[in-house]
């Protein structure tokens, strides 16, 4: 429509609108954007997410009815990704009360919280559930239900808009042309939509800059040849799929440009807590002269961490490496070792790119003080 678009964006029930200059028409509009496929939805049926298990050959939705189904599609990573395990979390203590009353509330959040422990998101989200529910005291049970619903949704549609801003923030990091390695999944399946690191992608893209992708293919779970490649398949972004240890090879042959990841839990020193794998592509980034950037929302930073050792980091179930889909790749009875995150020291992080800015070393410093700054109205 020779629309001009400007930086403003308003998430409303899960959806995207950006208010756009219509030169044609001479006034600035509204215009609903492009969604990507639904991560999770609050629906009057219950939480509908789609199964990620599944992807990307089978499109299957699930309906959680129930906040012990929504706790079992976080441990079973059905729903995955550090933000989209805060809105589920937030979405399941909502669903949660429902059918319970106020006595139930805490046994609620603590079955939630104990589903992952690494991404941060999901404490964040529940703490908020928490403040709202303790600020309605005295409130009748029909009021408090309502209003968490509703902060659900918020935390969702807000999360939306962060991805949004970090987009924007991100895309001027990116040069015209680049090829940009990313790894694990922090796209719109990982986020309420449209994603950190392929948030950034996206904008990029959205602001007429020719990108290329290299997607990791990230072992064990394969959240990047299953979940990225057919997110950016599905947006006709130009996509290689590479196993993780091709990495340093095409780093060193000068086929990429940067590197840009999501993070589950970023520590007061910019320590960085993302899926496994991470560390070594920073490390394999420095080596050969390429910025590696790290795309997450406020909401993933945990200032009361000193440092990324005290990251809390999670042990899957070994046949997520012994077995794929059931089938045995590797001796019976061989040991075996599954940590689902890895720490990448602050040394090697070029930047974080949050929805308020984007921090730089010193990060004590520049990530105080982005916490500190109002939130990015949705
Ligand atoms: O085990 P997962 O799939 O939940 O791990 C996800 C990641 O490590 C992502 O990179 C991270 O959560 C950022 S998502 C925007």
């Amino acid at each position: 429509m020779g629309a001009l678009a400007l930086p403003v964006d308003h998430v409303l029930d899960g959806t995207a609108f950006q208010l756009q200059f219509d030169r044609v028409a001479g006034a600035i509009v509204w215009v609903k954007l492009k969604t990507m496929v639904e991560t999770i939805e609050w629906t009057a049926d219950g939480v509908v997410m789609i199964d990620q298990t599944r992807l990307p050959h089978e499109r299957v939705f699930v309906t959680c009815r129930d906040y012990e189904s929504v706790a079992k599609a976080i441990e079973d990573m059905v729903i995955r990704g550090a933000p989209a395990i805060g809105v589920a979390g937030a979405m399941g203590v909502a669903i949660g009360m429902l059918s319970s009353d106020e006595t139930r509330f805490g046994a609620i959040c603590d079955r939630l919280a104990r589903t992952r422990p690494t991404a941060v998101n999901l404490f964040w989200a529940i703490d908020r559930m928490k403040a709202l529910f303790a600020a309605l005291e005295g409130q009748p049970l029909a009021v408090v239900r309502a209003r968490l619903v509703a902060e659900a949704q918020l935390v969702k549609d807000e999360d939306i808009a962060s991805c949004r801003a970090i987009g924007r923030y991100g895309a001027a990091l990116i040069p015209d042309g680049a090829t940009v390695l990313t790894h694990c999944n922090a796209g719109a399946l990982a986020t309420g939509g449209y994603g950190t690191a392929l948030g950034v992608i996206r904008a990029a893209v959205e602001a007429g800059k020719k990108v290329r992708v290299f997607a990791d293919e990230t072992r064990p779970y394969l959240q990047g040849s299953r979940l990225t490649a057919w997110e950016l398949v599905e947006d006709g972004i130009e996509t290689t799929l590479i196993t993780d240890n091709m990495a340093g090879h095409f780093m060193k042959a000068g086929r990429i440009s940067c590197v840009v990841v999501g993070a589950d839990r970023i520590a007061s020193n910019g320590d960085v807590a993302n899926k496994i794998g991470t560390y070594s592509v920073a490390v394999l980034a420095k080596e050969n002269g390429i910025p590696f950037y790290v795309a997450a929302p406020i909401s993933t930073l945990d200032l009361t961490l000193a440092h990324g050792g005290l990251i809390h980091i999670e042990n899957r179930a070994s046949t997520e490496v012994t077995e794929f889909r059931g089938h045995p790749v590797a001796p019976a009875g061989v040991k075996v070792e599954n940590p689902a995150f890895d720490v990448t020291p602050a040394k090697y992080v070029t930047a974080i790119i949050t929805e308020r800015g984007v921090a730089r070393w010193p990060y004590d410093e520049s990530l105080k003080a982005l916490a500190a700054l109002a939130a990015v109205a949705s």
